[in-house]
């Protein structure tokens, strides 16, 4: 596996889920560059200097100790920066910080030790976890330990916090608009996708309209020209069909008038024999030809359909077990996909003794295999059957054979419904047709 199949396998596989990777990736790198850059320069900057702040208030206290030692003067000094700096300090005499100290964790109390270095420059220990919302920074002086306790606020810039949050709630709210956006342009795109589905198989496409971008347009008018010429192809080829095979039966039939009036003759019979070759040839054409036009799809249940055309199979004398599972209902032309499993059964019963027909679904499409125990079909000839007017059997005799058309017209039935009909060897020694339909 290359490294581009590797990637592949983890990127989005929907238009949808790749159009919102295209606009969020350069979001996303945008706010973390800039929020790198933020909390590399300004956030450092503003905690530094609030710990400095705070140092230097520390720092001028322990100055004025030093120059007013009376311990009344101290308490008023006390006062006045509880007061006026909102730090609160207090003298444990005779007192030593305990040698141990946990270095500093997290950005603020390293700036804090930092500014407390640079501006007290006395032993020190901070405490932010004791007291919530305050900081307990304890120095050690030579008379004790000075206990000041300041609000977290004032080492504390809640700022960046704000900052984060606004660039990741505006982003989600982007990234929900996005999406909302991306899926109305995907829907037409979706919509064109059925439609073709559609058509291909045969269903009827009349409620669809073009819709979406541009580009979307464009492919769904080209899509609905090209299924305009493809239906007009279909139906002139079979008026087509129809035409020939109609006006041909005039010109058949005068001549069986004619054959009546010369029988008896030389080759009079085997004249009359092909002349009612061609009759049944015709016939089948248009039989073949009404068929195609007219029908409409519609939802039909393909186990009861299978049902009757086996009654009807075993009134005329073949033996046949039917056997289907689960629900088999599609939309498919009733009348011609009748036509099309009754061909295959005729055959079965035609060419050999017992039949059995199996229908389920496999995955999505629905399969029906007709299985005989007869002589099958040779691997080299399943394809030249298909064609019109062929028999394995070449004679034109009525007795061993039908005119050639069935297999034919079965397997332009079923490929009108998007599906294929193959031919294989049955377990039971025979032939086995298998059709498919996609659902
Ligand atoms: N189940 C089968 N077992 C053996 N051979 C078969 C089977 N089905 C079809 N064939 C062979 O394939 C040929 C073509 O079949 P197809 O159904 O197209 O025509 P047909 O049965 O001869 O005539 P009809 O148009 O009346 O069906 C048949 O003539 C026969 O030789
Ligand atoms: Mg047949």
């Amino acid at each position: 596996m290359g490294p581009s199949t590797f990637i592949k396998r983890f990127l989005p596989k929907s238009l949808l889920g790749r159009s919102l990777l295209i606009i969020v990736s350069p979001l996303v790198l945008l706010q973390l560059v800039s929020a790198l850059i933020f909390y590399e320069g300004h956030w450092d900057t503003v905690t530094l200097r609030l710990a400095r702040g705070v140092a230097g208030d520390i720092a001028y206290v322990i100055n004025l100790m030093r120059q007013y030692p009376a311990p009344e003067d101290r308490e008023h000094l006390f006062d006045l920066a509880a007061g006026s700096m909102s730090i609160i300090p207090g003298l444990k005499e005779g007192t030593v910080l305990p040698n141990e100290g946990s270095p500093p964790s997290g950005l603020t109390e390293e700036m804090l030790a930092r500014a407390l270095k640079e501006h007290v420059g006395l032993p020190f220990r901070i405490d932010t976890d004791s007291v919530e919302r305050y900081v307990i920074i304890d120095v050690q002086l030579p008379e004790g330990v000075l206990e000041v306790i300041t609000p977290r606020k004032r080492l504390f810039s809640s700022t960046s916090y704000v900052f984060v949050m606004w660039t990741v709630g505006t982003s989600l709210i982007l990234l929900g608009v996005a999406t909302i956006f991306m899926r109305n342009q995907v829907k037409p795109i979706r919509r064109l996708a059925t439609a073709a589905d559609n058509f291909g198989k045969g269903r009827e496409v009349t409620a669809f309209k073009p819709e979406g971008a541009v580009e979307v347009r464009q492919a769904a008018t080209a899509f609905m020209a090209m299924r305009d010429r493809i239906q007009r192809q279909i139906s002139q080829r079979t008026d087509m069909l129809t035409g020939v095979s109609h006006d041909l039966r005039t010109p058949l039939t005068r001549m069986k008038l004619q054959l009546a009036f010369m029988r008896g003759t030389d080759g009079a019979a085997e004249l009359e024999a092909d002349v009612a070759d061609m009759e049944r040839m015709l016939e089948g054409y248009l039989a073949f030809a009404r068929g195609e036009g007219g029908e409409q799809p519609q939802p039909t249940n393909l186990a009861e359909l299978l049902e009757e055309a086996t009654a009807q199979a075993q009134r005329k004398g073949g033996v046949i077990d039917l056997h289907t599972e689960g629900e088999l209902t599609v939309p498919v032309r009733p009348n011609a996909f009748k036509r099309c499993v009754t061909n295959l059964i005729d055959n079965a019963i035609r060419y050999a003794s017992h039949v059995s027909v199996r229908a389920g679904r496999r995955g999505d499409a629905i399969e029906i295999t007709v299985d005989d125990d007869g002589p099958g079909i040779p691997p080299e000839k399943r394809e030249e059957v298909f064609k019109p007017f062929f028999r394995l059997e070449e004679s034109r005799n009525p007795v061993t054979g039908g005119i050639g058309l069935g297999l034919t017209i079965a397997r332009d039935i079923v490929r009108g419904h998007g599906g294929d009909l193959l031919l294989g060897d049955s377990p039971s020694g025979g032939l086995r047709a298998k059709l498919r339909v996609p659902i």
